[in-house]
Parts: structure tokens; sequence; C-alpha cells
């Protein structure tokens, strides 16, 4: 059976949380919030799991988190960069030896299980997928001086979530092009867009879960923890 790997993404400074400690080790529901996501995926078919931090966090890291809750998936604590897509070359790189890896946002905490093993499905199905789901209110692009300049269809509109996952090796082709061509790096927010530019390969949307929402301000830090309990409480 070939190998996946979870590359989880912890590196990034929470800005938009505005909080004094980074959003990925706030407490939520008892515990750090990356704890959350790691759980989800400890106890999901992966094989091996990379955790890329922050600068001077790794070893904070293995131990308050990796070693304090006994997290065995975890290959490497590894160090990412300034921007997320510097993170994820990071942590694909030290992804050991796997033929598909799935690419996940730490701030994520309500993935489970279930998503996960979907993503990796996805991943062997199709070579290339992520995790999203239809586009509950009408999306709007705004001119320059912010009146509505057309809308799309709503239709044919998802909201992309992660784990995005892929072969390893289309996937980290992508990123090394990506690295070398300066031109394509701005704006890249999700690993689908690289595969996008930097492939021929098409990426497939599967549809994910409502609930798999991203804290990025301080309101999701409540709806995230409404979603774990009932997480926690179906177990
Ligand atoms: N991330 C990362 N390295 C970066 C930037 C982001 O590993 N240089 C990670 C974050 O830790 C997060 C995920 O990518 O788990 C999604 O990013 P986002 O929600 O934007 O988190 P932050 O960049 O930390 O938040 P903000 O944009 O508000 O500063
Ligand atoms: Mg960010």
């Amino acid at each position: 059976m070939e190998r996946t790997a979870a590359v989880v993404l912890a590196a990034g400074k929470g800005s938009r949380m505005e909080s004094t400690i980074h959003k990925q080790y706030m407490e939520l529901c008892g515990r750090p919030l990356l704890y959350h996501t790691l759980r989800a995926f400890e106890e999901s078919s992966v094989d091996e799991v990379v955790l890329v931090t922050g600068p001077g966090e790794v070893s904070f890291c293995r131990t308050e988190i990796v070693d304090r809750y006994g997290f065995r998936k975890i290959t490497d604590v590894t160090e990412g960069g300034k921007e997320r897509y510097h993170s994820v070359y990071a942590g694909l790189k030290a992804v050991k030896n796997c033929a598909y890896v799935l690419i996940h946002d730490g701030a994520r905490p309500c993935v489970t299980k279930e998503i996960i093993d979907t993503s990796k499905a996805g991943a062997m199905k199709y070579g290339a997928c992520v995790i999203g789901m239809p586009v509950k209110d009408t999306i709007k692009i705004s001119d320059e001086n912010g009146y509505a300049a057309s809308t799309p269809d709503r239709a044919s509109l998802w909201q992309i979530q992660t784990p995005q996952a892929f072969r390893y090796d289309l996937v980290f082709k992508a990123y090394q092009r990506l690295m070398e061509s300066e031109c394509f790096q701005k704006g890249v927010t999700d690993d689908a867009m690289v595969v996008e530019s930097m492939t021929e390969e098409k990426v497939k949307l599967i549809k994910g879960d409502y609930t798999n929402i991203k804290v990025t301000t301080p309101e999701d830090l409540e709806i995230a923890s409404v979603f774990l309990n009932r997480i926690y409480g179906k177990k």
C-alpha cells in the first residue's frame, strides 16, 4: 500500500485574530487549537504527519504539543517561512517516503477523520483534489471604487477549504516551479492554485463539510467550539 503524508501548517502569525498569542496556540475547548487539528490526523488513515511551525517555535511545539499529547504520527517538526507557500514548501521537503500528501491549515481544528479519509481517497482517485463546499451567499466582484462590478453565477462557485490532496511528485514539482518563478507567487492563497498554474493537471473539487471552518477572526473561536463539542460529543 502506498503511503500518505500530511503537512499541517502552523507557521502563520494570525494577524486577523488580533491576539498576543498566535491563534494556533490559543485555547479552544480546554486545549491548544492546534491539538484538535493534529488529533484528527492522528486518528485518520494517514501514515505520517509533518508539522510546520513559526521561526523559533519548533522546540516549543515538540515539547508542548507533540510530546505532551503523545502524537505518534508526527515524524518532523520544521520551520515555515514568510508566506503560506514558503511553509508548504518547507513541509513538502520534510516529508519522507510518501506517494500522496494532504496539505492542511493548522487553523482548521474542526476537520474530522472522515474528511481526511475522503481527501486521501480523492488524491488516490484523481491525483489532485481539494475539499470545499458550494457557496451559500451571493458573491460580488467589486470595482476599484467599491461598487459592484459583476455577480458571478453562484451555482458554479465553491468556497475552498483544506485538506488539499495530491500525488506527492505532482505537488512537489509544482512548488519547485513556483519557487523558481517569482512573478507567479503574488496572490497564491492555496495549493490547488499552484498545481493549476504550474502543471497541466486538473484539480477535482470534493464536498467536505460546512463545519470545517478556518479560525481567522475572534468570533470563529466561538463557532469552532460549538462544532468541536459536537465532534467530541459524538464519540
Ligand atoms: N501559515 C503558515 N505559514 C505562513 C502563513 C500561514 O504556515 N507564512 C498557516 C497558518 O498557520 C494557518 C494556515 O496557513 O494554519 C492558513 O493561514 P491563515 O488563516 O491566513 O493564518 P495566518 O496567516 O496565521 O493568519 P493571518 O492571515 O490573519 O495573519
Ligand atoms: Mg495568512
